[in-house]
């Protein structure tokens, strides 16, 4: 992960204006992916001509002045600055002569602005511009203006090579001081779930979706022909009754690694023992929170890097429903093929209890894995959103996003 520096935002200057007049702008912080110091980026971004009058200019210098006395602001030559433009929404400024980092000076073309904009311009990793983003979403929710900064190395011929993206200040007129803790470089990328588990969480995404259609049309075959004589179209049920048997029997194979891996695996989030969550009293305790947050009843609920008690509750029924599935979906199957003794056996349960029956669990089980779906991208996407922890693509690349500073009960310590 991107190295971050902890929040040490710039104190942020108290306007001395006279009543009336519109706030001072003021600096609420900066923000460095960690390859120059916050008060670098601070100075960086401060760089203007001596006398600008702009009044993000000025906020950036009295910050500079308050935070670091000991970075003088560098004087700029006018001739130097290129300010920005509707047109191109930051501006790109000479800093001659500026110490980057302990004892290197260097001359330095500063590009700042609009974060979007710098962004597109100078190069970025996508994981610095994921935690630049974050960073930026969290300084926006409160009301501050990210400004970008890129700089870009002078050769001694004067010529700018590329730009980097090293940070931003973040700037507004919203309030005398940042909230406690509210720092926002401490979010700590932390990886949950192991590929296998993403591969089959896909796997299983698709082949429920070719098993519903192919289903749905064999319980109701509501387009098509409906017979006659032409034995090309005619055979439609047949095609859609093969491809729902073979991909129920890959899923079978798919259902049937889980377990092999839950009982062979070290990744305790995916062992066996961790279906059923609720093995003390404290468990309890904590579904019951849980499912007071659910209800709107609590503010808070527990925090849990895998699964929350009641999310494990629901999943392990998933697995259980899966199961059912693919059991009704085999003993119907053996009805066709009872002419060697594991489909007669496969058989048996349809004898007991009739076709129809085991025809309506297995189509309720359908439209229950069609609630349990709806239900999950729902509450995956508000959880999202929510706490903003990239829970959705953390199926994709395997990782959440938490604050340096939780504490989940399933997980020692973060960051
Ligand atoms: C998500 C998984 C699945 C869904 C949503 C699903 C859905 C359905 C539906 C709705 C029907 C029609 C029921 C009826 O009215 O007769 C059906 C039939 C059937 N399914 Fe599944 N199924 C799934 C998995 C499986 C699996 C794993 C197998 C096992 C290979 C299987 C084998 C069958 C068989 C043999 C039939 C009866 C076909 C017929 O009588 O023509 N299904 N399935």
């Amino acid at each position: 992960m991107s190295a971050t520096a902890p929040a040490a935002p710039a104190a942020p200057v108290t306007p001395g204006a006279a009543p009336g007049a519109p706030p001072e702008l003021q600096v609420g912080g900066t923000f460095t992916v960690g390859r120059l110091s916050e008060g670098v980026i601070l100075g960086l971004a401060a760089a203007t001509s001596r006398d600008s009058a702009d009044p993000v200019d000025q906020a950036l210098g009295r910050a500079l002045a308050e935070a670091r006395p000991d970075l003088v602001k560098p004087p700029v030559d006018p001739a130097d600055i290129d300010p920005a433009s509707p047109g191109r929404r930051y501006s790109l400024t000479m800093v001659r002569h500026f110490a980057l980092h302990d004892d290197e000076r260097a001359d330095v073309v500063v590009m700042r602005g609009s974060l979007e904009a710098v962004l597109a311009k100078a190069a970025v990793s996508r994981r610095d511009k994921t935690l630049i983003r974050r960073n930026a979403v969290w300084a926006e929710g409160r009301g501050w203006r990210p400004l970008a900064v890129a700089t870009a190395p002078v050769t001694g011929a004067d010529e700018v090579g590329p730009f980097t993206v090293q940070g931003f200040v973040y700037v507004g007129q919203n309030r005398a001081k940042p909230l406690p803790n509210e720092g926002p470089a401490d979010w700590a990328w932390v990886e949950v779930w192991s590929a296998s588990l993403r591969a089959q969480h896909w796997i299983n995404v698709a082949v429920v979706f070719i098993l519903s259609c192919t289903g749905y049309i064999i319980m109701d075959p509501f387009f098509g022909p409906s017979g006659g004589a032409s034995s090309d179209v005619g055979f439609m049920m047949g095609w859609v009754r093969l491809i729902h048997f073979s991909v129920g029997f890959l899923w079978i194979v798919v259902g049937l690694t889980r377990l092999v891996v839950a009982f062979t695996t070290r990744d305790r989030h995916l062992r066996w023992n961790e279906w059923w969550p609720l093995k003390t009293k404290t468990d309890v305790k904590r579904l019951g929170e849980v499912v007071g947050y659910y209800a709107l009843i609590k503010r808070h609920a527990p925090l849990f890097l895998a699964h929350n008690p009641l999310q494990q509750l629901t999943y392990t029924a998933l697995y259980l429903a899966c199961g059912v599935q693919m059991l009704t979906g085999l003993t119907l199957f053996g009805l066709y093929h009872q002419t060697n003794w594991f489909w007669e056996m496969m058989a048996i349960p349809t004898h007991w209890v009739g076709i129809p029956f085991v025809r309506l669990v297995h189509t309720m089980t359908m439209f229950a894995l069609w609630a349990f779906v709806i239900v999950h991208v729902y509450l995956a996407v508000r959880a999202d959103s929510i706490e903003r922890h990239g829970g959705i693509s953390s199926m994709i690349n395997g990782g959440v996003w938490l604050r340096r500073d939780a504490k989940p009960v399933d997980a020692p310590e973060v960051g």
